[in-house]
Order: structure tokens, then sequence, then C-alpha cells
């Protein structure tokens, strides 16, 4: 049933989700316009042959508006002067693109409609989809120039979603940097348009690519909320447009402004998803059906737990030998650690960041006798084995360079900017592509790895790809998904390969990769008060069960800041828990502790990986806060109190989303000060008059934190 035919009206179709509806139409005047009629709570599907679709606007006098935000694909031409989600240029410098309908194609989850501009022989295709549960819709479009002549594209967005009028808007998103990704960000949506991209040809530090947007009423459980996700790795620009009238629209798709899309004859072009949803359960409901989608629908390995995993990155930096890397092996498979990752340093000349990159084999000193040897002592430890890598970059000093200085993104006569040293593969190129499956295949199987981190650490500069002409342009789509298919066929030929996404720390974390990733590493920035921020902006979106946490040494490596272990601990075990210190340079008593927190993570991972996320109080880092994972019965709760006085705070902590009627009883944490284990309430109590924790009472030291686990017992 999700997408059907409404009843009684030609060319409708209502896309019926768990608890949504949304009813569009192909409307054939003498503009065809694909018009969305509704988007929000489910509509009884009987009555909808019986309702009246009013157009959302007024006609008659020239200079009111017609109804271009309505659209689902608004073209740029005719009478629409709002954000176009296409936008061409055809032969003899022709634009205003003219599409007629052609016919629809339906299926069961599926719609695709048809439309042509017959001068031009450009067929435009509009996909919607529902996936089974839950509420998300899938949109994207498919363009096939089937014309005489090549026609440019200079903007083709999966589509524009178009939300009710409110006498105010509001928005919901992420910013950020290096070090401070998915920094959360909710302000007025102002009259005119808002738009938030990416031009570095990945998905970026600076913004990621979602969007929600409540009419100012909405709370963290309560509330309307419309939200738009791109599912894409790349450039992308999501523009939420809100008219005068009232209305918002919201146009997502890959690019940005100045690359265009060159299509000759007989070329196709399809555009990535873009994702909405529909919730009246506020932030929070928004948040949980984003996450139940990632592990239904995009998530390869979702049942799956993630290993307690060890990175060898802030303990060595460059500094990679054999001996130092057995030696941190045999102390974190005594933590409990299940995953021994070597990080970069391992290969070519790579003794630095100056050097290296592309020469894909053991570094002769460090590992004489090859990467086996220290990999076969880490699985004697009773841990799986991981490794670094950074396909898609090269340092000018390499050999792989050295041979192919045209496998590079660059312009002839222009300079090469190198970042970090280094310069980017282009992975559009089929050349480049079967190199890099070429190596990493025999890598991962030699070597019997199970996890790659598959690193990215510059911007796009240059990005030119020569021999190709006018078609250019192209590789910000191309090395996209040149990397996607890579990425692809290494997991086909390795079925037990996991792969962690990294862009110099958070910089590829989209719906896009994690249909081939595992996990993400969240952000270089491993300052447990800093990195709160950084997990509650992430988990906006993204399931904890992708987000890599780990705990660092007591100074932080970047802030220098000063964290007691257990807090850090308690904020790692906030998703997917990771050890990335010095460990020969921790205490007999850290380590102690340390074992204890890892063995208490493996208690509650997967309720933390797989279970329901509420958010449950406060800010972050910052103030008293809490985020709350239910599974089934299982519930698990990690409180934080960063500052030691805070007046302000009750010291009661309501938890969220339980059976009201139910008992709960406390079944552990991390044997911390808690509330003591057989500890009673029901369901309503902890929801209504909240728990008193150690952790949140007002006055106490710094930097208190506590693990609760609690169990429904009856209902
Ligand atoms: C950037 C990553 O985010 C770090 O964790 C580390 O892998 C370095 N690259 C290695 O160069």
């Amino acid at each position: 049933m999700p997408v059907l035919q409404v009843p009684g009206r030609p060319n409708t179709w209502a896309a019926v989700t768990e608890t949504t509806t949304y009813l569009l139409s192909v409307e054939e005047g003498e503009e065809v316009k694909v018009v969305q009629w509704y988007w929000g709570p489910r509509l009884p599907v009987a009555a909808l042959a019986e309702v009246t679709l009013q157009p959302a606007r007024y006609h008659g006098t020239s200079f009111l508006d017609p109804d271009d935000i309505d659209e689902l694909l608004p073209v740029d031409g005719g009478r629409r002067w709002g954000v176009p989600s296409l936008q061409a240029t055809f032969e003899g410098g022709v634009r205003s693109v003219e599409l007629a309908f052609e016919r629809a194609v339906e299926s069961d989850d599926e719609l695709e409609l048809v439309l042509r501009d017959a001068a031009h022989g450009l067929r435009v295709s509009l996909h919607l989809r529902c996936p089974e549960g839950g509420d998300v819709i899938e949109r994207w479009v498919s363009v096939a120039n089937e014309g005489a002549a090549a026609v440019r594209l200079h903007r083709l967005d999966s589509g524009s979603w178009v939300l009710p009028a409110r006498p105010r808007h509001r928005y919901t998103g992420v910013y950020g940097g290096w070090a401070q990704e998915t920094q959360l960000q909710r302000a007025e949506l102002p009259v005119g348009e808002t738009t938030f991209t990416s031009r570095t040809g990945t998905t970026s530090h600076k913004a990621n690519p979602w969007i929600m947007v409540d009419a100012g009423d909405a709370t963290e459980e309560t509330g309307e909320v419309w939200t738009v996700a791109l599912a894409w790795s790349g450039s992308w620009r999501l523009t939420a447009q809100r008219r005068p009238e009232g209305d918002v629209a919201i146009s997502a798709g890959f690019g940005h402004e100045g690359p265009s899309w060159y299509l000759t004859p007989g070329d196709t072009l399809e555009t990535p998803p873009a994702l909405g949803l529909h919730t009246t359960g506020g932030y929070g409901t928004a948040s949980r059906s984003w996450h139940e989608y990632a592990r239904r629908h995009v998530l390869p390995h979702p049942g799956e737990l993630r290993p307690v995993l060890y990175n060898s990155w802030e303990a060595t930096w460059f500094e990679v030998t054999e001996a130092g890397q057995l030696d941190l092996a045999r102390r974190a498979a005594d933590l409990g650690v299940e995953l021994f990752v070597v990080d970069d340093g391992w290969f070519g000349e790579r003794t630095d960041d100056t050097r290296g990159l592309g020469d894909w084999w053991p570094n002769p000193d460090r590992f004489p006798q090859g990467l086996n040897g220290l990999f076969d002592a880490v699985r004697g430890l009773g841990m799986q084995a991981g490794l670094w890598v950074e396909p898609e970059m090269v340092n000018p000093d390499s050999d792989l360079y050295r041979k192919n200085p045209d496998w590079v993104l660059h312009y002839p006569g222009r300079r090469r900017d190198t970042m970090r040293n280094q310069l980017v593969l282009n992975f559009a190129r089929d050349d480049v592509r079967a190199w890099a499956v070429g190596w990493l295949d025999p890598l991962v199987r030699d070597h019997g790895l199970v996890y790659l981190k598959w690193d990215m650490n510059r911007s796009f500069t240059q990005a030119g790809w020569p021999g190709e002409g006018e078609r250019g342009d192209l590789l910000w789509i191309k090395h996209t998904r040149g990397v996607y298919a890579v990425m692809d066929e290494l997991r086909r030929r390795n079925p037990g390969l996991r792969i962690e996404s990294c862009s110099g720390g958070g910089g590829r974390v989209d719906l896009g990769i994690l249909r081939r990733t595992d996990q993400v590493w969240t952000s270089d920035n491993t300052d447990a008060r800093d990195r709160q921020a950084i997990q509650q902006g992430y988990s906006y979106l993204y399931p904890a069960g992708a987000m890599s946490c780990w705990v660092t040494d007591r100074a932080n490596a970047i802030t220098g800041r000063v964290v007691p272990l257990r807090y850090r601990f308690h904020v790692a075990m906030a998703g997917t828990l990771g050890i990335g210190g010095d460990l020969p340079e921790w205490t007999a008593e850290e380590l102690a502790e340390a074992r204890e927190l890892v063995a208490a993570y493996k208690e509650v991972r997967h309720v933390v990986q797989h279970g329901r996320l509420h958010r449950l109080a406060g800010t972050p880092g910052v103030t008293a806060s809490a985020v709350q994972y239910t599974l089934g019965a299982e519930v698990v709760v990690l409180a934080y109190h960063p500052y030691g006085y805070n007046g302000s705070v009750s010291g009661r902590l309501r938890l969220a989303g339980l059976d009201p009627d139910a008992v709960y009883e406390v079944v552990g944490g991390d044997g911390g000060p808690a509330v003591p284990e057989g500890s009673r309430w029901h369901g309503r109590t902890l929801m209504s008059h909240g728990l008193a924790l150690p952790t949140w009472a007002p006055a106490g030291p710094d930097y208190r934190s506590e693990l609760l686990a609690l169990r429904r017992m009856t209902s």
C-alpha cells in the first residue's frame, strides 16, 4: 500500500508511511507541474477521493505569485521565480525548461513520473519510494539526453519538499570545522533563501546535508518537524526558501554553484536520493526515525555489534614500528579490546606527512618481514586486525605520483595546490579505480584484515579532468561514485570486511557513505567535553552504533584539557567505544579502571548501539546532561555533570520513552556511586519525577558521570 493512486482522481498519488501521508498530482495546464498537496500526519486513504485539492496559490493579476513553491521539481522556466531544482541550457543558448507529462510507472512502493522536454529530447523522471516501515520518503531524479545536441545542467537537485505556511519557521542543523564537527544550530528561518552547502568535494566538516524545520514550537519530544536529508558524500547544496506568504520549500541535491553537468546525446544522470520525514513528535522522534531508517535501509550490517577497538594514532603518530605496535596491542588486549587498528605511518616512505601516500606496501624499515608478523601476534592476543588507508590521496613525493602525475585532479597550465602535502587522485578515472581495487583487495585478503579506516584528508582544488573537455565537471559526481564503487567492490570480494569512514575526523559523514561503511570517525577532537557537543549534533541524524568514539589520554592532544578517565569513558560509551590513548603512559590504576569500564560497556553496548536514543536534558558538555538508550526491556542511561556546582538544576533526571505502567529495576551500571541495584520505580515516576542521581546533585566535584542500567520488570 505505500504508494497508491488516489481513487477517482486521475494522476494523483498518495505516499502512505507509518504515520504520514504525502500527496501529489500531475497538473496538466499550459504548464505541466507535479504538485505536492500535502505532507503531514496520515490521512484516511478512503477519504482522499472526497476532499478537494485546493491550489495553494491565487492567480489573476500578474504580480500575484504563481504556485512555483508547491512543485516537486520546480524547473528554471516559465512562470517561476523561486529556487529551481532543475536548471538547464539547451542548444543555441535556449533556457526555460518546458516539460510535458508522458506516463507514470507504478509499483507497490515506488512511483516514477516520466516527463519530457520534447523540443530538446530531455527526459526527466521523478522517482518516489516509500521504504518499508518508518516515515521516510525517498525521492530522486534521473535525466536522459535523448536529443541530438548536448545539454548543460546547471542544477539538478533530487527534488524540492514543500512545508505548509506557518507564521514562523525555525530550522535546526549543524555547522562545524575540523575538530569541531556537527555543532548544533537552531534559528529563525528568514524570508528569503538560506543555503547550506559544501564545495569541498566531500560532505565536509563545515555543514552536514540535512535540515529540520518546525514552526518554532517543537520541543525535543513534541511538535511538528519536517526534515530533509541528502544521501550523498560529495559537494552538495540545500536551499530552504521561506516565502513572504509563509511557506517553505527545501531543494536539496549534489553539486554547488559553478560546476555544471554536460550531457552529450545518449548520456544519463541520476541524482542521489533526498529523503523526507515528517513527525509530530519533536526533534527526538525525528532523530529516532532517522536512526531506524539508517538501521533498516542504509547500514550494511545493522544487526552486528561493533567491537571495542584500539587505534594507534594518538599513541604513536607517525612513529610506527612493529615492536611499538605489538607493545600497544598487548596492553590493548589486556583491557578487553577486540580489534587492533594500525593508523597512518605503516607504508611506503611515510614517516611523516610529506611523503609516501600512494605507495601502499609495508615500510621496509618498519616492517621488514611485512605486516603479518604483527597481525598474527594481534590475532594470537585474541583480537582482530585493522589498518588505516587513504586511497584517494597521493603525496607528490611518492613513486605513484612520479609514475602517474596525470592521475590527480588538475587543469593544464594551473597550479596543483597541495594541502597536508597531498593531492587528490581522480577516482572518476577507470584506471585509478582499477589501481585502487588492485592493491586494496590483496591488502585486506593477504593480511586477514576485518577493518579498514578509510581516510580522506583534504578538499578538492583545481578540480579538472583533462581530456574530458566540457564533461570535466562531472568528476565532482563521478569521484564520489568512484569511491562508492571501490568500496562496494572491496566489500563484495571481502564479505567479512568492515569499513570506517574518516575524513580528517568527521568530514565525510552522511547517509550515502553509511550505505557502504559500518561506522564513522566522528571527530579528531577526543576531548570528552567538546566531544559531547559533537556527539549531540551527530545524533540528530545518525545512530550511535555508527559513531566511533575513543578514550584518549588524560591531557587531551588537541585541547590540553584534563578530564578524568571515567568521564572520558562515559562520553565514549555513548557510541561505539574505542581506545586511542598512549597506553604505556597510563598508570596501573587507570588501566585497572579502564579494564572495568570496557567490561561495563560490553554489558550494555547492544542497547547503546541498537537502541532508541532519548536526549534527556541539558546542554552536553556545558551543563548537567544525559542520554538514554532503550532496547526492548533494557534501558541504559549515561549522565554527565562537567561543573562542580550548579544550583539551578533540580538534581533529578527524568527518563523518557518508558512504559508508564511498568516497573523498572536498576540492574547495573559501572559500579559507580549510582542508585543501588535492585531499586525499583514505576515508569510513570521515572518519567514524571525522575531519579535523583549523584551525578546530577547540584554540588559536587567537577566531571561527575555515571552509567545506569535498568530493566522493565512488569508491564
Ligand atoms: C586524520 C584522521 O582523522 C586521524 O584519526 C588520523 O587517522 C590521521 N588522519 C592520520 O593521518
